[in-house]
């Protein structure tokens, strides 16, 4: 039934990836998203149109883009790719890729097929002004007027869909636990009015607990923002995040982010760990009986083969359980 069913969005590839010193090849990352678009996930987040000096290992997204539009991984589903963007200057350089592949992608108004898949753009607030200043190097008013012209103009010329995160949602690495759900819910607003499609709240140091999850979903509720229109990004630095994300369903979301391995950790968060596997996730999903679409035994060896391919310890419980079993 519609109710029971859950999104993923796999973050792997660019989440996941992101913060890895060691450069990892743009076949290996091909190859993951390949992998991944098999296991019955639709939404996976590609690369990142960021500055190289800031995020080396995003400097090949532009390749990565290329050829999903030139050799889209088969699926038996549509797919859609998302790649993040926060100024004009990262949406140029992923416009100058779509412009070369003109009707290889589904736009906003067309629904993807298997061999066209929909891409979106993501662009990253943060709920305080220091993370905003260290991930974004400008305050929170300046990044959202940068992103109203990334949201229009990712609307305007490629009927793209937009996804906005925002950040430290419930934790900062700098002001602590003190995260006001209100700023929270202000921004959220603020980014829906200026066209953004989806409001993905980033746990970015995995600081959440069970109740303040649950109070920073009742005041986005009370603020008017619609549970269709939230995503949850998790990261399980404190082992919370199934807990949360149970809290979260309870309240009506019906879209998880996750990274398969728990691959990851923001490069502007000191001490982050991945985001919540996707293995824990669509096995928590499975006991709940709620439908991800996913394969579980696929989705674990995929875990099982990128963490071995960057020598990365498997950080899925559930994947562990189901390998060493
Ligand atoms: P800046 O230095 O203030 O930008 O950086 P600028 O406009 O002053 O430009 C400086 C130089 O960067 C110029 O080059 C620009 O062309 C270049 P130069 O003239 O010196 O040679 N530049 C760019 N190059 C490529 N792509 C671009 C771009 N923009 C400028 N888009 C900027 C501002 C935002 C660019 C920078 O701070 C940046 O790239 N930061 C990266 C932040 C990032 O990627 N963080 C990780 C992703 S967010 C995350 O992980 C959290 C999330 O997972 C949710 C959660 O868990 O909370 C999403
Ligand atoms: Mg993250």
């Amino acid at each position: 039934s519609p109710d029971r069913r859950v999104k993923l969005v796999e973050v792997g590839p660019r989440d996941g990836l992101q913060n890895e010193k060691r450069p990892i090849s743009l076949a290996t990352k091909l190859d993951l998203i390949d992998r991944l678009a098999k296991t019955g996930l639709t939404s996976i987040e590609a690369g990142s149109f960021v500055s190289p000096k800031w995020v080396p290992q995003m400097d090949n997204s532009s390749e990565i883009l290329q050829h999903l539009l030139q050799t889209p991984p088969s699926s038996p589903h549509p797919l859609t790719f998302s790649f993040l963007a926060p100024n004009l200057k990262g949406l140029t350089n992923a416009f100058t890729i779509l412009s070369q592949h003109p009707n290889r992608f589904a736009s906003e108004d067309a629904a993807p097929t298997p061999d066209k898949p929909a891409l979106e753009i993501a662009v990253f607030a943060a709920a305080t002004e220091s993370f905003s200043r260290k991930n974004l190097n400008c305050d929170i008013a300046t990044s959202l007027a940068r992103f109203r012209e990334v949201i229009q103009a990712a609307k305007d010329t490629h009927a793209l869909r937009v996804r906005a995160y925002i950040s430290v949602v419930l934790g900062c690495p700098f002001e602590g636990y003190d995260v006001d759900p209100h700023r929270v819910a202000q921004v959220a607003t603020e980014l829906l009015e200026m066209g953004a499609d989806e409001i993905a709240l980033g746990d970015t140091t995995g600081m959440g607990t069970a109740p303040r999850t649950k109070e920073l979903l009742n005041c986005l509720s009370a603020a008017g923002v619609r549970n269709e229109d939230v995503a949850m990004h998790f990261h399980d630095t404190y082992g919370q995040a199934l807990v949360n994300t149970a809290v979260a369903l309870e309240h009506g979301i019906r879209t998880f982010d996750c990274s398969v391995g728990g691959l990851g950790g923001c490069p502007y968060s000191p001490g982050a760990t991945g985001n919540v596997a996707t293995e824990d996730v669509v096995y928590f999903m499975e006991t709940l009986g709620m439908d991800t679409g996913v394969d579980l035994d696929a989705v674990v060896d995929v875990g099982d083969w990128i963490t071995k391919e960057i020598g990365k310890e498997n950080a899925s419980t559930v994947g562990k359980a189901v390998l060493g079993a």
